[in-house]
């Protein structure tokens, strides 16, 4: 099978020096392309700026804006069998960039923000691949997480507590909970990244092959 898979957060410049991000480190993201690699697939990494090494085999594309991340994943995305979006790609970007640094001159200045794409929301309804979407939440996290599914028209999503510094974003483990269409779901307790990207590579190509 062909992985799309989305890692790392997206970078939206203010000016030549300075953006707003966040702290998705590209961990699990990453876990999830080795083990996909490891389980035999074909993997396509769609990494937004991290300090880690992708896996030597597979195909690289490095973005740093939630644009560029909406425009390399609707190229390639008709391509593949899976999408697996672990990027923590940004809602909001400054409306405007400067060229020129900006200077400080009074106590207060205030940042105009516009809505980032919605990569997964713009997917066609009717497609041939299946999509993984990850929900980051830090309260009420089923009931967000099945809203997202629902509103973003996905085949299941994976929900993970980022309020927690023992998992989640830069965390070395995660927790999660995946969410199905029919209802069902499955808890994963925490445990490396690792073990979890293998686990969710297996359910992930079991659910392909009985599509
Ligand atoms: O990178 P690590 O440090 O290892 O941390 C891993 C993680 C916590 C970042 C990861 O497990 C995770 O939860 N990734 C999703 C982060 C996120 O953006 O969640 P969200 O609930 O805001 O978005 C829901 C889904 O919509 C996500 O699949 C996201 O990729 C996608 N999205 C978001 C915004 C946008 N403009 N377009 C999107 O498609």
């Amino acid at each position: 099978m062909t992985f799309l898979i989305t890692a790392g957060p997206t970078q939206e410049p203010i000016d030549p020096v300075r953006y707003i991000s966040n702290r998705s480190s590209g961990r699990m993201g990453y876990a999830v392309a080795e083990a996909a690699i490891e389980a035999g697939h074909e993997v396509t990494l769609i990494s937004g700026r991290t300090c880690l090494t992708p896996p030597k085999t597979a195909q690289l594309i490095p973005v740093t804006t939630a644009d560029e991340m909406f425009a390399a994943v609707t190229k390639r995305v008709g391509q593949n069998d899976v999408l697996v979006m672990c990027a923590a790609v940004a809602d909001y970007r400054p409306a405007q960039y400067s060229e020129e640094k900006i200077k400080k001159h009074t106590d207060r200045i205030s940042l105009e923000l516009v809505a980032t794409p919605d990569i997964l929301g713009s997917l066609p309804r009717e497609r041939k691949f299946l999509v993984v979407g990850f929900a980051a939440e830090t309260s009420g996290i089923e009931e967000n997480a099945m809203n997202k599914l629902h509103r973003k028209n996905l085949d299941m999503i994976v929900a993970n507590d980022v309020s927690r510094s023992d998992i989640g974003m830069e965390s070395a483990e995660n927790e999660v909970t995946i969410f199905f269409r029919d209802g069902n779901s499955k808890k994963i307790k925490r445990t490396s990244k690792e073990i979890i990207a293998r686990e969710l590579v297996k359910i992930i190509s079991n659910m392909k092959k009985n599509v």
